[in-house]
């Protein structure tokens, strides 16, 4: 490493011990190339930004890009092979060092600038952009999300008319059967060698899981409770209260709620989106499950009444505090259920 790469490294990792321990920590889980590897190996992630950029040659060609969180680049050589005039690249992370190197093997070094800082912190070289690609998406959407940095580089730097890659995103739930699991994971506190855990079934329970679920395992129809228009939203969007019913497709019990998101990119001449559902490929933001105190005991075409409530944690903004209310409503008196739980996601 040249004397001036290295002291530019060691001037990025000052900067980020002088950041606040959540935002260190943040940051910091992006400098080491096995998160990067996940993602990049997640191929309906990649692919679908991939297809979504490289198949609009005319809506990139001699636009100036800017990608919001670039990690290893991958999205602004995209759009550099798209045809871009020129790409900005912007992260906090010392990825960005590698991925300048990977920029130069490339031969895009004259097509793409990569800045390490904070988006919100730096200048762009250019006052305005034509185009905004990200990829900003957490678990559950919104945990750990960077999705308030997008919305200030589109409401700093981004033309009137102006592109988002993606500009949409909606977030589902449904209600699951998952008894076995959820004894697994919750009911095990009950007993532990013949001890009671039960101090510790109330915090694995205030833990949404985010792991895969099965499509037979869905109970009830999907209901999409936000959808989000980059295009418009603002970071008042981000706390928000739903209420919200869900009808069961059969006779069956219900463990536990399950949230997913889908994402559009809508300016494409052919419309590009993924999901990440159950019912589609994986992908590294898995689902999330909300477990319920108690089970649900529901007849086919009866409906359980919702409300979520999700708002950014006050004292670290990408851990998100969850509320959730449910009802089934039942003509059956045997069959009452209700209840609320609070969850965090950190
Ligand atoms: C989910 S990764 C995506 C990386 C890359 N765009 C890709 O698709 O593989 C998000 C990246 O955004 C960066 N990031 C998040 N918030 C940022 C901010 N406020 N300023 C600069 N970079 C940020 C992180 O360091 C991380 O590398």
């Amino acid at each position: 490493m040249s004397d001036s790469k290295k002291s530019d490294v060691e001037a990025a990792e000052l900067a980020l011990k002088g950041m606040a321990h959540s935002e260190q920590h943040y940051f910091n889980s992006y400098n080491h190339h096995g998160i990067h590897e996940e993602m990049l190996k997640d191929e309906v992630r990649t692919r679908s930004y991939m297809n979504a950029i490289v198949q609009n040659k005319h809506l990139f060609k001699d636009k100036v890009v800017l990608d919001v969180g670039c990690g290893t680049a991958i999205l602004s050589m995209f759009a550099a092979k798209a045809g871009a005039k020129h790409v900005i690249g912007v992260d906090m992370s010392t990825i960005i060092f590698k991925a300048r190197e990977i920029v130069d093997r490339n031969g895009l070094t004259d097509k793409i600038t990569l800045i390490q800082g904070k988006m919100e912190e730096i200048e762009l070289p250019f006052p305005k952009v034509d185009i905004i690609i990200s990829e900003w998406m957490g678990y559950f959407l919104l945990y750990e999300s960077m999705l308030d940095t997008v919305l200030y580089a589109r409401d700093r730097y981004l033309n009137k008319d102006g592109l988002i890659f993606p500009d949409k995103a909606t977030i589902y739930a449904c209600g699951i059967e998952d008894g076995d699991y959820k004894d697994e994971k919750i009911g095990f506190w009950d007993n532990v060698y013949g001890f009671d855990y039960t101090p510790l079934k109330e915090t694995a329970l205030a833990e949404p899981l985010v792991d895969t679920v099965e499509v037979k395992a869905a109970v009830t129809d999907p209901v999409a409770i936000l959808a989000l228009d980059l295009y418009k939203c603002t970071v008042e969007d981000l706390a928000f209260a739903v209420p919200f019913k869900l009808t069961a497709r059969r006779d069956d019990f219900v463990h536990a709620l399950v949230a997913w998101f889908d994402i559009d990119f809508t300016a494409c001449h052919k419309a590009v989106r993924f999901s990440t559902g159950p019912h589609t490929k994986y992908t590294h933001w898995k689902q999330t499950v909300f477990y319920l105190k108690d089970v649900l005991t529901v007849t086919q075409g009866e409906e359980i009444n919702c409300h979520l409530d999700v708002k950014p944690n006050e004292r670290n903004r990408r851990d998100l505090d969850i509320k959730v209310k449910y009802q089934l409503e039942t003509q059956d008196p045997t069959r009452q259920g209700q209840g609320e739980a609070e969850y965090k996601m950190c």
